[in-house]
């Protein structure tokens, strides 16, 4: 069964790092194939991977308002356009959504678009989805299942209250989420007692978000994203995918 991972939090709070992480995780474990969906329209998680785009999905599906071309179904011919849009690399796939469409439209072209993406679901181990704060995307895609929900947040009370608030988005749109993990992200190393007891408290009352974890602010993810090279290539013996991987051995295991 193909596992769905998503993200979710307010902007800047690491959503796009953190989904570059756990597809480096994933490649390790090798729980692949993984699709990795950017469903950001401001989309920058290829560049942590060092990965070019070329087609993203909104440009397909103003391509696929016109004629089907003599000779093909409709499925051949959206299953050939997503595979236009799907960059692959070696143990994954990276697809970017790009702009949306104006609010409200559920035209056939989404629709379609929707069925294709059911099917190519099943061909992978996992799906990442790095979401901005809201998470239409994920019903345009037919995404209907969030295996885990990785709620970001930063390191305060008030963070963890909105990051609750965020995580509730996913009601109205009648997902259904088997599991939510909070992980506080750039928290100061050592985090001092007094910040690490606002944060049980917030995490106590926010219920059903229990605390994955801490990930600590990190110079190396810095210097990574100014230096343009792929996030997949942190060492291991680095700080940042220590914590990180061990947040995910206790959401996998
Ligand atoms: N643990 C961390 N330590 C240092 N910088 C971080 C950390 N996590 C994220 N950042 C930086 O914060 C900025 C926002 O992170 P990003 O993952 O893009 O957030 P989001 O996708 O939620 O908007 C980026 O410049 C990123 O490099
Ligand atoms: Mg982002």
């Amino acid at each position: 069964m193909t596992q769905v991972i998503a993200m979710a939090g307010k902007g800047g709070t690491g959503k796009t790092t953190t989904s570059a992480l756990l597809l480096k995780y994933l490649l390790k474990k090798k729980m692949t194939p993984v699709l990795v969906v950017d469903a950001d329209a401001n989309t920058n998680l290829n560049e942590l991977l060092d990965l070019d785009v070329n087609t993203t999905l909104g440009q397909i599906r103003k391509e696929i308002k016109g004629d089907i071309p003599s000779g093909m179904s409709r499925d051949q011919f959206m299953e050939m356009k997503i595979h236009q849009a799907l960059i692959e690399e070696s143990g994954f796939d990276l697809l970017v959504m790009g702009q949306p469409d104006g609010p409200g439209c559920y035209c056939a072209a989404n629709q379609y678009l929707a069925m294709t993406m059911d099917k190519l679901a099943e061909n992978y181990g996992c799906i990442i989805v790095d979401n901005e704060a809201g998470m239409e995307h994920l019903s345009r895609m037919n995404l209907r299942t969030i295996d885990h929900l990785l709620i970001l947040s930063d390191p305060s009370a008030r963070g963890i209250l909105t990051a609750r608030r965020i995580a509730d988005i996913t009601g109205p749109l009648q997902l259904d989420v088997k599991a939510r993990h909070l992980i506080v992200n750039r928290a100061p190393d050592p985090i001092p007692p007094a910040l690490m007891e606002k944060i049980n408290q917030a995490v106590a009352e926010a219920a059903d978000m229990p605390l994955a974890g801490i990930i600590s602010s990190s110079d190396e993810l810095i210097n990574q994203e100014l230096s343009g090279d792929s996030y997949l290539r942190l060492s291991e013996d680095s700080p940042v995918i220590q914590q990180s991987f061990s947040i995910f051995d206790h959401i996998f295991s």
